[in-house]
This record gives C-alpha cells, sequence and structure tokens, in this order.
C-alpha cells in the first residue's frame, strides 16, 4: 500500500519530534508547518489525508465505480458495456476465454482503452476482479 507524502511527512515530523521532552516544546518545533495533528487529540486534517491514502478503490464495486464505469457503463468510445455478456465473452475469447487474459489487455490498454483503464494503483488481480464484475466471466 502506497504512502502518501502528505501523512509520511506528518509521521517524520512526529519521529523527530518525539525527542522532545514536552508537549509545548513539540508544539514549538512543529510551529512552522503551520497545524499539525498530536497524538490524542482530534485532527481534521489528518483525517482528510488518512481518507485519500487509505481510500484508494480496491473492491471491484469501487474499482469499476471510480474508473471503468465512465465508459463501460454506457460503452462510450465503443467500449464493451457492464453486463453486456455477449461482447465480454467475444473479446474473451480472443483471450484465452477467461478473466483474467482480457486483465491483461487492460494492463497495456487497447486503443481507447487507456492502460489499466485509468485506475494507476490498480493490479493485473484487481483489473480482473473488475472485468469479472462487469463481463459475468469467470
Ligand atoms: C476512457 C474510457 C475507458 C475507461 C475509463 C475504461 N475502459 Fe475498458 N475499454 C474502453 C474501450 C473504448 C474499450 C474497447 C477497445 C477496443 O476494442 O478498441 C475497452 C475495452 C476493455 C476491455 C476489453 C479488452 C479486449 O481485449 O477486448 C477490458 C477487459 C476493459 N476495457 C477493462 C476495463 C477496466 C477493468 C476498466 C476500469 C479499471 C476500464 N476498462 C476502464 C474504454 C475504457
Amino acid at each position: 500500500m502506497k504512502m502518501l507524502a502528505a501523512p509520511a511527512t506528518v509521521l517524520a515530523l512526529w519521529a523527530v519530534s518525539a525527542q522532545a521532552s514536552t508537549t509545548d516544546d513539540i508544539a514549538k518545533r512543529l510551529e512552522p508547518v503551520g497545524q499539525v495533528c498530536v497524538q490524542g487529540q482530534e485532527c481534521k486534517g489528518m483525517e482528510v489525508a488518512a481518507s485519500v491514502g487509505g481510500g484508494a478503490a480496491k473492491t471491484p464495486d469501487e474499482i469499476i465505480a471510480k474508473h471503468c464505469n465512465a465508459c463501460h457503463g454506457t460503452g462510450l468510445l465503443g467500449a464493451p458495456k457492464i453486463g453486456d455478456a455477449a461482447d465480454w465473452k467475444k473479446r474473451a475469447d480472443k483471450e484465452g476465454g477467461t478473466a483474467a487474459g482480457l486483465a491483461k489487455v487492460a494492463l497495456a490498454g487497447l486503443n481507447a482503452m487507456p492502460p489499466k483503464g485509468t485506475c494507476s494503483d490498480c493490479e493485473v488481480k484487481d483489473l480482473e476482479g473488475a472485468i469479472q464484475k462487469m463481463s459475468g466471466l469467470k
């Protein structure tokens, strides 16, 4: 799982400042950074960072909703439509008949189909799961 730059920076600052003896010391050292999270206190900025960092689409449904549906929902640019089993099967048959075969195509992209279907943090397994859902293939 990739770490975002922002929380990593906060954590690094936290590690450095952990050597300060009191919370006041820590607060002083961190002052130039602006609003920072102190352990045990509510921290709005951190919540946002955490939800961005941890909020990457990962289940097939999330990946489809966030990345694939834009084209595959309506068949935009000639994309096989979600649920159009015949179109998906025709395509899968050229790739060994499986969602795994199609996932390799999706990874590289095909004509107007962008590499990874724009899900840049998807791995081939993630694409395969999304393809299974969209196509009904195994
Ligand atoms: C920008 C639009 C767009 C997005 C976003 C998109 N696709 Fe596609 N996809 C296409 C188009 C267009 C095709 C048909 C390409 C062709 O046959 O020339 C296609 C075809 C495919 C195929 C069939 C490949 C083959 O061998 O025929 C798979 C599998 C696929 N997409 C998976 C996905 C997945 C998974 C996602 C989401 C992670 C996704 N696509 C997101 C446009 C898109």
